[in-house]
């Protein structure tokens, strides 16, 4: 499938559905209120999105909302006269690559296991050969209850539905358990994975460092460097709207829905960084990390002397990247940055080698547009296949983009490498 992306707000999305046909079932539960930001997300994600309306879920949500959000007619009656001669669920049944029924409820779920056809949703299920994913949403002791464990089994095993586990929570009658209809990031993405959408980095686990490290001098100095962390956000967001698990490992503070580990010191983001490695599979490391730090910090303040020189005696950080890069496993990915100021491609494939990385992210810090600080960025990547690319300057969500697409092929590789 052809890769694309959007500028949504001056930023590049994924947008993996684009062409896609995505049939959503309502049924009549409280959690069809979410629908709306399903369909958001799932256009954001360039997906063409039709909705069929079981009759209870008129009661939550109104086929004007829905038809305003996904720009499509919705479909609720099977016996409506319309232009076109098909029957209407066997139109739909045949223009769905992929149906969604989100929110499932334990009605919904006992009629299609069962075969029950008394509405235009079951009807078009039933007559369609497209995959199926059931998002089920309902109180606790109704999913706890075995006539729906049995129906949901017979829809997972027998009819080879996809279940997308619901959360546990508080729910809308005030119970708590499990039966909150799943986030809707997480179904939109198990979407995007089952479609085998060409970018996803759904369930993988990326670890990215940003920023630039400061290596204490005394309570009041550092050496630091010029790093914003805009890079390794951008890298980090990115890799997040794909569905990947991430974590990242931050000098600057953010406030994201992932994890985000602040750090200081080189040592700092080396003990975070090596703590989450063996479970990731891939590094990313963006941050600017200072090779050096004075050898000892000063409790105080260090005064002015009589001296005009002042000596500050400094001793080799540990190389992060380097040292992961000898225990990594065949299947994990290690990209690193390279910041040059001369000698962009020879500097950059040395550490490339030196390092033994997948792949290295040149960057000529020299230039003011770029780089350090600012939002875009003009990268070569160098690959450990030999591969040389040049992207231009563009924003460094854009780049962060393009590197998430090498990733996500990168990943596709390795598991055919390990199917053989
Ligand atoms: O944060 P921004 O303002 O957006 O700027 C982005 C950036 C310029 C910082 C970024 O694009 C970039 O180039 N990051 C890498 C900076 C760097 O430290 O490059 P390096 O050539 O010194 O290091 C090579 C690689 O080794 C890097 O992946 C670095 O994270 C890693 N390293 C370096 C030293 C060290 N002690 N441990 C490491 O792991």
């Amino acid at each position: 499938m052809k890769k694309s992306k959007k500028l949504v707000n001056n930023q590049v999305s994924f947008q993996g559905l684009e062409n896609k046909t995505i049939v959503l079932g309502i049924s009549g539960g409280i959690a069809a209120y979410k629908c709306l930001d399903l369909i958001s997300s799932l256009r954001g994600m360039g997906a063409n999105v039709h909705c069929v309306l079981s009759h209870n879920a008129h009661e939550f949500v109104t086929p004007l909302s829905l038809s305003t959000i996904s720009r499509n007619k919705v479909h609720t009656n099977n016996f409506e006269i319309k232009d076109s001669w098909q029957p209407e669920h066997i139109e739909l049944a045949k223009l769905a690559d992929l149906i969604l029924i989100a929110p499932a409820t334990a009605d919904i779920i006992a009629k299609l296991a069962h075969g029950i056809c008394d509405d235009l949703l079951t009807t078009f299920v039933l007559a369609s050969k497209a995959k199926v994913l059931i998002a089920p949403a309902m109180n606790p002791n109704m999913y706890d209850h075995p006539a729906t464990k049995h129906n949901l089994s017979i829809l997972e095993h027998k009819l080879r539905y996809q279940i997308i586990a619901p959360e546990f929570g508080e729910m809308a009658c005030g119970d708590i358990g499990y039966g909150k209809m799943a986030q809707i990031s997480s179904i939109a993405q198990i979407v995007a994975s089952r479609l085998e959408v060409h970018g996803s980095l759904f369930e993988k686990k990326i670890l990215i460092t940003a920023g630039g490290t400061r290596e204490p001098i005394d309570p009041v100095r550092f050496i630091g460097n010029r790093s914003s962390g805009k890079m390794g956000i951008a890298m980090a967001d990115a890799a997040y709207a794909r569905g990947a698990d991430v974590t990242l490992v931050s000098t600057v503070k953010v406030e994201r829905s992932y994890p985000v580990i602040l750090v200081e010191t080189a040592q700092e983001m080396q003990e975070s960084v090596e703590s989450e490695f063996d479970t990731c599979d891939a590094l990313i490391m963006t941050a600017a990390v200072a090779d050096f730090r004075p050898l000892f910090v000063s409790v105080h303040k260090i005064k002015k002397s009589d001296s005009e020189d002042f000596t500050l005696d400094l001793t080799q950080n540990p190389d992060i990247i380097d040292l992961l890069g000898r225990v990594k496993r065949e299947n994990q990915i290690i990209i690193g940055f390279a910041a040059e100021s001369e000698e962009l491609l020879s500097n950059a494939s040395q550490k490339l080698k030196r390092k033994k990385l997948d792949l290295i992210i040149a960057n000529d810090i020299t230039v003011p547009e770029i780089g350090f600080g600012s939002d875009d960025n003009a990268v070569i990547i160098l690959s450990n296949d030999g591969n040389k690319e040049t992207l231009p300057r563009m924003p460094k969500r854009a780049i962060a983009e393009h590197i998430c697409d090498i990733l996500a092929s990168r990943f596709l590789e390795i598991k055919e490498l390990t199917l053989h």
